[in-house]
């Protein structure tokens, strides 16, 4: 890797990742388009460290714009971090979903398809939904969200350009991440805004709903690692290979912040996976994946940073 271009990279994943490219002296361009989703304000202030960086670029570009094709050329890799995310609100708005998700990727493959870089796409979890624990590669997906809809459809999307044009591909399901710069409307970052300010906290559900959840350091290693692949097309979980319940997540949080939360029960949220859990022998195994980081250290990084 020498030219890389990341696409939504004032977000959460794709600004800590940013980060890390520079810091291996490459040079980076960053696209993002700052959609409404949550407070523009917030991706400006991601993007901060990576502009005091001589090796940084950005342009503000729509991935659903028809001369993607400059902005790709001279990468030898794209990150394709760039989507509308949300499991919650793909019930509202599916159209932002379908355009900005499966076809913003395949504009993005498109401009992709003559210059062949090798791609690493930001899939998720939600692919799986109903599947069975722990979930595989390989198992069978049946998703239970719009949202995971859309991304198994961009999946299916770069299995697609990669057969007919041979661009190599690596996709990477990720699994709840979190860390500093968590997105506003994920759980942690809810929750710990609301403890600090002595509100109570909403769990969707009876809080016996389980997570594998991922700091987004050890994401951030693993997607550089799919980078460096010789492979063709490939698929990886990066989780923590942990389950843990949001009820133990609350008691973990009471610990760290040393307050009592107050919890309201709510109604379970529709398109919820119940429970997630990874194998990650794959990532293990072709990415020397190593999870470095503990949920109490992440959650506490995460609490320095909110702070
Ligand atoms: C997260 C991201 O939002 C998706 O973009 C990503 O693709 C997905 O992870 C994934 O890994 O597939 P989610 O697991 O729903 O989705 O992440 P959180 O918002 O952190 O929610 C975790 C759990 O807490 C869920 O069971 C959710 O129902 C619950 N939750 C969330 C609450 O009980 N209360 C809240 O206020 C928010």
């Amino acid at each position: 890797m020498e030219r890389v271009l990341v696409t939504g990279a004032a977000g959460f994943i794709g600004s800590h990742l940013s980060e890390a490219l520079l810091d291996m002296d490459l040079k980076v361009l960053g696209l993002d388009i700052f959609t409404d989703y949550y407070d523009k304000k917030i991706k400006v202030n991601n993007l901060e460290n990576c502009r005091k960086n001589d090796n940084f670029e950005f342009a503000e570009a729509n991935l659903t714009d028809k001369n993607l094709k400059k902005y790709v050329n001279e990468a030898d890799t794209v990150f394709h971090m760039a989507a509308q995310p949300g499991v919650r609100y793909s019930w509202e708005n599916f159209s932002l979903y379908l355009n900005n998700n499966i076809f913003g990727t395949q504009n993005l493959l498109e401009a992709c398809k003559n210059s062949k870089p090798r791609i690493v796409f930001a899939s998720s979890s939600s692919v799986y939904g109903d599947a069975e624990l722990p979930m595989k590669e390989d198992s069978e997906l049946k998703p239970i969200s719009p949202y995971g809809l859309t991304k198994l459809a961009c999946e299916k999307l770069c299995y697609v350009y990669h057969r007919t044009f041979e661009i190599p591909i690596s996709i990477l399901r990720y699994f709840t991440v979190y860390g500093p710069r968590q997105r506003p409307d994920m759980a942690f970052h809810k929750f710990v805004k609301n403890i600090l300010e002595d509100k109570e906290i909403e769990i969707y559900g009876d809080g016996e709903q389980t997570r594998d959840f991922t700091y987004v350091k050890d994401a951030v290693q693993a997607t550089i690692s799919a980078a460096n692949l010789k492979t063709g097309f490939d698929i990886f979980n990066i989780a923590s290979g942990n389950q843990i319940s949001m009820n133990k997540v609350i008691e973990l949080l009471e610990s760290i912040l040393g307050k009592k939360v107050k919890v309201k029960y709510m109604e379970t949220a529709k398109g919820d996976i119940r429970d997630t859990f990874a194998d990650i022998s794959r990532a293990k195994e072709l990415l020397n994946y190593e999870p470095k980081t503990s949920l109490e250290e992440g959650l506490k990084e995460f609490v320095k940073w909110y702070k």
